[in-house]
């Protein structure tokens, strides 16, 4: 039972568009991150609805990011799967009920599984740019601070008011990833396993805001995925999330210090200045689109596998 949102309308609106009734009931959602939409060209029969025609859905704001849903057979076995083209931020202006919006129709349609794939920085050298994570946990201080989709009243009866996220990341799920990167031959350092930290954004982060979500145990960082994570255990899904490294967030081990370049300089004494490099959404999405190819053979034997269960 649901409290207020308009998935009747949406769902209708999907059963007109999509002709096919063997879409109607998808069994695997995806969603797209920055520059991994490219994941439509897995998808047999494929049928795209824009978000602008299904209420609920809001618009993407994000460059280098669709919107669309997409409907289609994916893999050797034509598992049928909902693919969301594009994402909704709380740094957009949206609020929770919209950035999960999407994930609530596709259990609503009949989704089991949901892989989430996302852009990511790097908090460690051990986890290089290109590196896809497969993420283990999450670290969410937007969650602990009153950002968390399930804050507030419940927008449905079937909610858990108080909800785990121990077991938030499937076993199962992961399993199926590991296995999928040994079938595709990918080298070992190809996939690893990592905390992701959880920020609102849209500023990259500080050196010392690096530092503290690396020493809080996280590996990687975004603006993303949370809420979405959140929202599909709040309607019991089973969870993989795939980040893609995309650069490594900026984390010098000093500072350069004016107080000493200054001294020096009164003192007639060469100085030295570090160059401080700087994260790019540019950046971003030229790795995605370099490695997108990847993360889709990868989503397409995962989704074999589960298919094949
Ligand atoms: N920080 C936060 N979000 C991100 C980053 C980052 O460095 N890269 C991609 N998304």
């Amino acid at each position: 039972m649901s409290l207020g949102l308009p998935y009747e309308a949406t769902i209708t609106a999907i059963t007109r568009l999509v002709s096919d009734p063997g879409l109607h009931k998808p069994r695997l959602g995806i969603v797209c991150g920055s520059g991994l939409s490219t994941l439509v060209s897995s998808l047999k029969n494929v049928v795209q609805i824009p978000y602008s025609k299904l209420e609920g859905f809001a618009d993407s704001t994000v460059v280098g990011q669709k919107s669309a849903l997409a409907f289609g057979y994916i893999g050797k076995d034509n598992y049928p799967v909902v693919a969301m083209l594009g994402r909704f931020h709380p740094y957009e202006g949206y609020k929770p009920a919209t950035v999960t919006y999407g994930i609530r129709v596709m259990k609503r349609l009949g989704v089991k599984d949901v892989i989430i794939t996302n852009a990511a920085g790097s908090l460690t050298p051990d986890i290089p740019v290109g590196t896809i994570v497969v993420v283990q946990d999450h670290f969410a201080l937007p969650n602990l601070t009153g950002m968390s989709p399930s804050f507030g009243p419940l927008t449905s009866l079937e909610y858990p008011r108080f909800l785990p996220l121990s077991d938030a990341y499937s076993a199962r799920l992961r399993r199926f990833a590991f296995l999928a990167a040994h079938d595709l031959h990918f080298p070992d350092d190809a996939l690893a396993e990592g905390v992701y930290a959880w920020v609102t954004g849209p500023a990259y982060e500080t050196p010392v805001e690096g530092r503290f979500l690396r020493n809080a145990g996280a590996h990687v960082v975004g603006m993303s995925t949370i809420p979405e994570v959140v929202a599909a255990r709040e309607e019991k899904l089973d969870v993989i999330v795939l980040s893609l490294v995309t650069n490594q967030v900026v984390i010098p081990d000093t500072y350069r210090s004016i107080k000493a370049e200054v001294k020096a300089e009164l003192a007639g004494l060469s100085i030295e200045r570090p160059e401080i490099g700087t994260a790019s959404h540019e950046e971003v999405i030229a790795v995605g689109v370099l490695k997108a190819e990847i993360m889709r053979c990868l989503v397409e034997r995962i989704a074999d596998l589960v298919s094949s269960e």
